[in-house]
């Protein structure tokens, strides 16, 4: 759904208020956060969606990466996962085998271990997995706790949801989007990693409400505003080229409309970028907002590393809270 339709439901469901429960459905945390004892919380997540490209094992391993994305988001480690299916009868059997291998090759790589799932008959077939992990409460980062000052640093390009819509249309093939399938079934557990060495105040990974949908959230959770450099932005291979062919996905629709507080000071040129910045991503990189003086340092560890596109992309202010501006690049 989008993400304004599920605030507003939200909105009406009862808020719970366990002692033991570390996060809130209000803040738009990436997962939920339970405290078993000190220092020891499990960290739950799930995600599930119909077939973003072609060959059924790569779509059960960015699947599956897409759904670990959230505990490492948070700072967690993945120990278990389940699966969810929604198979059509009639489709060939080895394709949901093919599917479910990708997954459960892409959950060992984390270290986690499958220990079950749920399987539904359906018109259209969807897989997803729900995700636990484990968290010390005292070292998780949170989408809140973003400061004036800080540094915005993303881990992976955009434009997965733009290249993925062309795949459908027959305009690009799977090897022609290699790159962006590469980043999608890579986890993000080395980016956490390294980022989880500098001082980090806040983080997210950029998933369906795109960047500007996870950054509005962020600016919102944590009361401050955010600059964000358009033309600093990574983009897949072929992104503007597919964005200039009209093939942008529906849900960059409903990301504009929720990220209202947007004040945009692009440039003329920077029409085809902005349609890239609302992108709903699958298994997109992380948004972490650094503190200043570690941001040089990380994001070089990051691309010698892990993330050889990591990049800066804005600056964090003084509120008001969910406030973002949108400009050319770094300098103006
Ligand atoms: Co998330
Ligand atoms: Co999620």
């Amino acid at each position: 759904m989008g993400p304004g339709d599920l605030e507003k439901i939200l909105s009406a469901i009862p808020e719970e208020s366990a002692p033991e429960l570390l996060s809130s459905l209000r803040t738009g945390e990436d997962a939920g956060v339970y405290q078993i004892s000190k220092g020891l919380a499990i960290v739950q997540t799930v995600d599930f969606f119909p077939p973003i490209v072609d060959d059924p094992y790569t779509f059960g391993q960015i699947t599956a990466a897409n759904a670990l994305s959230d505990v490492y988001a948070m700072g967690g480690r993945p120990i278990t996962a389940l699966n969810i299916v929604a198979f059509p009868c009639g489709i060939d059997l080895q394709v949901l085998e093919k599917i479910l291998l990708g997954g459960h090759d892409k959950i060992h790589e984390a270290g986690a271990v499958i220990v079950g799932g749920h399987t539904i008959d359906d018109d259209e077939l969807k897989y997803g997995l729900a995700v636990t992990g484990l968290v010390d409460p005292a070292k998780m980062t949170t989408i809140t706790g973003a400061r004036p000052g800080d540094v915005l640093v993303l881990t992976k390009p955009i434009g997965t949801g733009i290249l993925a819509t062309a795949l459908k249309a027959g305009l690009l093939t799977e090897e022609e989007m290699g790159e962006a399938v590469a980043s999608m079934r890579a986890l993000n557990r080395e980016a956490a990693d390294t980022l989880n060495r500098y001082r980090v105040n806040a983080c997210t990974d950029v998933t369906g409400f795109g960047l500007v949908g996870h950054l509005y959230e962020m600016a919102n959770a944590g009361g401050i505003s955010a600059e964000l450099w358009a033309g600093d932005v990574p983009l897949f291979e072929r992104t503007l080229e597919m964005a200039s062919m009209g093939m942008v996905p529906e849900g960059k629709k409903r990301n504009f409309e929720y990220a209202k507080n947007v004040d945009l000071r692009t440039k003329k040129e920077d029409a085809l970028i902005l349609e890239c910045l609302y992108d709903p991503q699958t298994s997109g990189g992380l948004l972490a907002s650094v503190e200043s003086s570690d941001a040089d340092s990380a994001l070089e560890e990051l691309r010698v590393g892990p993330c050889p596109r990591a990049a800066v992309v804005g600056t964090v202010s003084e509120g008001p809270g969910g406030a973002i501006i949108i400009i050319h690049g770094r300098s103006g």
